[in-house]
């Protein structure tokens, strides 16, 4: 089958997945512009040594390249292909790691970030993925845990479900006829007993403080909120600073006397660093970095609608076209290594790990 027909099934005829085999600097020329949802990949880095490529597939093999300055500009210009098939409220994840030289960390990664940025794409997050464990060799610096996930959009209205990645409040409030007590089991009586007591705030400031306090209290009661903390002026130690220039909390409680911070019952949003243990797996002389799936969860929920198209044009052994079927969403996946794409093709073929849409 043609690559255009394979493309086609997926953007056209909703196949589930569909695997090119090849460069992409050449394949994704013939995706069509404004087609794909979401971009989740892993480039290899640069001078990592490449262990599945045949001798004839080693200039097409990106890392290859002489000078961090040539590899940089490689990866842009297949970035701005990328930015071709990307739909205008799409997303890219692109995830870096670092490479010392001459004992010199490169700071590649952010070399990449910024060349995107001057071709005009926009930086939503830089992720820092904790890896939790790492191997070291040199003994006169640190081990290195953590590599990057930057979150790129091609324009400022971008398409990102909120909702589908809030981490849920594990505690609930306790309430009944009597009282109510918010998920960390704060009801209220201290903070009412410091605003009746204290000497700092004014008869205005008391009213405003209670008026407050029972409007807090009744949003716990009716389920909007889960968990609050009050600081009245005079009556706690604050945490933050007590420059209300510079302090949005610190002038809150010289202008008002008091602040409420409130954890919302739909749950926060999840945080730019992610304390993940990768996935890597050895087979006999193959090495290959697989995405653990819990890496694959938010960006797919929160940038790809369901049924949408998830593409990874350095897709491996396929572990982001697995998580998009899992999740509802259709995948296209572009691999230079045939023996990567093999076992792209049996870990996707595994029937529990994919579900149709
Ligand atoms: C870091 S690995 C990606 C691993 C993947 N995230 C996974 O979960 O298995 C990078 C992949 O890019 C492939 N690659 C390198 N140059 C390529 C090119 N020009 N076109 C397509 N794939 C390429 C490599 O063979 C390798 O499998």
């Amino acid at each position: 089958m043609t690559d255009e027909r394979i493309i086609s099934k997926v953007i056209d005829e909703n196949q589930v997945y569909g695997l090119l085999t090849g460069n992409c600097e050449d394949i994704l020329a013939k995706i069509p512009d404004d087609s794909i949802d979401c971009v989740i990949t892993s480039p290899p880095y640069w001078h990592m040594r490449e262990y599945s490529i045949t001798e004839e597939d080693c200039d097409s093999v990106i890392g290859t390249e002489t000078t961090p300055e040539q590899y940089v500009m490689r990866l842009t210009r297949i970035f701005s292909q990328l930015r071709r098939v990307l739909k205008v409220d799409g997303s890219v994840w692109l995830n870096l790691g670092d490479k010392y030289h001459n004992k010199n960390l490169m700071g590649m990664p952010w070399r990449v970030a910024l060349a995107m940025q001057e071709e005009g794409w926009v930086l939503r997050n830089d992720i820092i993925w904790h890896q939790m464990k790492g191997t070291q060799s040199a003994k006169d610096r640190l081990r290195d845990v953590h590599e990057h996930v930057f979150h790129f959009v091609k324009s400022k209205k971008y398409y990102y479900d909120t909702d589908s990645i809030r981490i849920k409040p594990s505690k609930l409030p306790i309430i009944n006829d009597k009282e109510t007590i918010s998920a960390t089991g704060v009801n209220g009586k201290k903070y009412r007993s410091q605003i009746l007591t204290s000497k700092d705030l004014n008869e205005d400031e008391r009213a405003q403080a209670l008026k407050a306090l029972d409007d807090t209290l009744e949003k716990i009661r009716i389920g909007e909120l889960v968990d609050f903390r009050m600081t009245i002026r005079g009556a706690q130690r604050t945490y933050h600073s007590n420059n209300s220039k510079i302090s949005g909390r610190a002038k809150e409680l010289a202008t008002k006397g008091f602040f409420i911070l409130t954890s919302k019952a739909k749950g926060y949003l999840p945080s730019d660093v992610w304390n993940i243990v990768p996935e890597d797996e050895w087979r006999k002389d193959v090495h290959y970095a697989v995405f653990p799936t819990e890496l694959l969860q938010v960006p797919i929920k929160a940038t790809c609608p369901v049924g949408g198209i998830v593409l990874d044009p350095f897709m491996g052994t396929g572990s982001t076209l697995i998580a998009a079927n899992q999740l509802n969403r259709r995948g296209l996946g572009i691999e230079i290594s045939e023996e990567y794409m093999k076992i792209a093709k049996s870990r996707l073929e595994t029937p529990q790990l994919c579900f149709s849409i």
